[in-house]
């Protein structure tokens, strides 16, 4: 997605815009540009990387941008900032403007010249149109013009000041002395300072060397918490790590602990309903299957779960449900679409999310937060075990307030549950093993991942990750499903792997096994028993612990085993292709 940043202050705006886009790389992106205000308005922007970018410009007054194509090729002349006619106007958009064509038809009548295939471009030429000598307020007239979601931040040649606004797209203020700071995410300004205003839906914003003042689009006044961020910008850089997919594997046993103890200290999870919805797209949607295994069991509730694309254009079936969204970055379009319905038709909402003040959060009744740190992988890992973590706690509180288990039931599951963080860190010393695995499976053209029950949905997240960062096709499968069609695919040294807790379904997926076995594929048993090794070419022994918690420890192992073949294969594990972050359009 595309990432913005903005500076006013006294340091080189040309070091701070590059060094903020720097921390916005993990969004994605195919072009990025800078715009700095000195005695001019100087603009440098290209298709590629930011380090390809040659700013021979500086001063103290600037935007930056990182673009993830929607709208016309990635190349140059569509690469983000974009000037007005008269080169006194520069913007960056992250969004998209849906009534563009019309605005672009209508600025074009006008004598407006456009050079770009972008929707964003429209903006700079709207406040443009709207200019009469003062800036701030042909900001608002053009802002009050625009369809569809943007976060936008523009500068005028003339006046000292950054505008912005935001609606449906993130954007976050970092506040300094005698400097301001704007951005996409909090990391991009995070090594100057700590102190954010996070800006909602339908805010404009007004910044300058000494203040920031937020408005309404109707131009009024709207007063803002300042939130201190704890963590570090060391959380969000890779600390020796080779990628930060790697850190953020190991950093699963502290993400897990963190979240744990934040949810202890909640007392409000006691919710009324009679069924769940769960709803999200991707690795969320792999963690919001396991909850339903996992409700289900322990709240003899029934549990639906959507993708979020699919789920926001079904007819609505309202009664007294639950709706849970799951969303690591509080961005994703369409989980945010499905949000907003359900809570205007009358459901509960819950969110899950990893990002304190993201767009998801003001469109729910309540959040649950992961507390997982900055997640900067393309691919989801330590964002995953903590919504998982949050989905275990929520069935089993929920259990315990119903009355559905008894105290012991309960002070068992629960010391399981802590115990999560130390069975993660058990597994993590397996890595070298992992590794070994992966190189043996590196050249292979297709991979399945089998499991059952609770760890059908970990098979579809192993595949998922193992496809996005190596470009392996590989597919997860219900071990008992391979039969109906897939096992037609399976012939000599086609790696399979197959997850078998020692639970109800051990006997059924070691036949599944040596259904695959028989046909000569390469198997990788994942297991805390030996006597799996029996059945399979390689095992990889995870601890021994409550079986009902193997999906914690099974996906650490997918997550390395994806890990490692990509890293053979020489890909860019952080920034797959074609692949973002955040997926803030539809
Ligand atoms: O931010 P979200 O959790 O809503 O993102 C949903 C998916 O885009 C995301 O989980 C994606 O599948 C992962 N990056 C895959 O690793």
């Amino acid at each position: 997605m595309c990432g913005i940043v903005g500076y006013i202050g006294f340091r080189s705006a040309k070091d701070v815009i590059l060094r903020s886009l720097k921390r916005l790389e993990y969004r994605g992106y195919d072009s990025a540009g800078v715009a700095i205000v000195n005695d001019g308005l100087n603009v440098e922007k290209k298709k590629g990387y930011i380090d390809s970018l040659k700013v021979d410009f500086d001063g103290t007054l600037g935007i930056g941008h990182t673009r993830w194509a929607t709208h016309g090729v990635p190349d140059d002349k569509n690469a983000h900032p974009f000037l007005d006619c008269g080169g006194n106007i520069a913007i960056v958009h992250n969004g998209i403007i849906e009534n563009y064509i019309s605005l672009k038809e209508e600025l074009v009548k006008k004598g407006h010249k456009f050079i770009s295939d972008t929707d964003s471009e429209v903006v700079a030429h709207l406040i443009e149109e709207y200019y009469r000598g003062d800036f701030k307020d042909a900001f608002f007239r053009a802002i009050s013009r625009l369809k569809g979601s943007f976060a936008i931040a523009a500068v005028h040649r003339s006046e000292r000041k950054i505008m912005a606004v935001k609606h449906e797209s993130p954007l976050v203020i970092g506040l300094g002395d005698h400097e301001n700071f704007l951005a996409s995410d909090i990391p991009a300004f995070l090594e100057y300072t700590k102190r954010v205003i996070v800006l909602k839906d339908g805010e404009i914003c007004e910044l300058t060397d000494d203040f920031v003042h937020v408005y309404d689009f109707e131009g009024n006044p709207v007063s803002k918490e300042v939130q201190h961020i704890k963590w570090s910008i060391e959380d969000a850089e890779k600390s020796g790590y080779e990628h930060f997919m790697l850190k953020e594997i190991f950093e699963q046993p502290r993400a897990v602990d963190d979240t744990l103890h934040a949810l202890f200290s909640r007392n409000d999870l006691n919710l009324d309903f009679d069924r769940i919805t769960i709803v999200a797209c991707g690795t969320s949607y792999h963690a919001g299957l396991v909850g339903k295994y996992v409700i289900e069991e322990l709240l003899r509730v029934p549990v639906e779960v959507y993708y979020a694309s699919e789920y926001r254009y079904r007819p609505r079936v309202v009664d007294n449900a639950l709706t849970i969204l799951i969303t690591q970055s509080g961005e994703t379009a369409d989980t945010i679409a499905a949000a907003r319905r359900d809570k205007s038709s009358g459901n509960i909402t819950l969110a899950i999310t990893n990002v304190v003040g993201s767009s998801i959060t003001n469109y729910v009744d309540k959040v649950l937060y992961t507390n997982a740190g900055p997640e900067i992988g393309v691919a989801a890992t330590k964002t995953f075990t903590a919504q998982l973590v949050t989905l275990y706690y929520f069935a089993i509180e929920s259990a315990r307030h119903r009355g559905i288990i008894s105290s012991t039931t309960y002070e068992n599951l629960m010391s399981s549950l802590r115990k999560v963080p130390h069975n993660i860190e058990n597994m993590l010393v397996m890595a070298t093993q992992i590794m070994k695995e992966a190189e043996k499976i590196r050249k292979s053209k297709n991979m399945f991942f089998i499991g059952r029950g609770l760890n059908y949905p970990i098979a579809l997240e192993g595949a998922l990750k193992m496809k996005e960062i190596s470009y392996i096709h590989a597919e997860g499968y219900p071990a008992g499903e391979l039969k109906h069609g897939p096992l037609a695919l399976i012939e000599n040294n086609v790696p399979v792997v197959a997850l078998i807790p020692p639970d109800r379904t051990y006997e059924k997926i070691l036949s599944n096994v040596k259904e695959v076995s028989a046909r000569d594929a390469y198997v990788i048993g994942i297991s805390s028993k030996d006597e799996v090794s029996r059945y399979v070419d390689t095992l990889i022994k995870v601890p021994e612990g409550d079986p009902f918690f193997s999906p914690f420890v099974n996906v650490v192992v997918l997550q390395l085993l994806a890990y490692y073949t990509a890293k053979f294969l020489g890909r860019e594990i952080d920034k797959p292709r074609n692949l973002a972050k955040s997926v803030t359009v539809e």
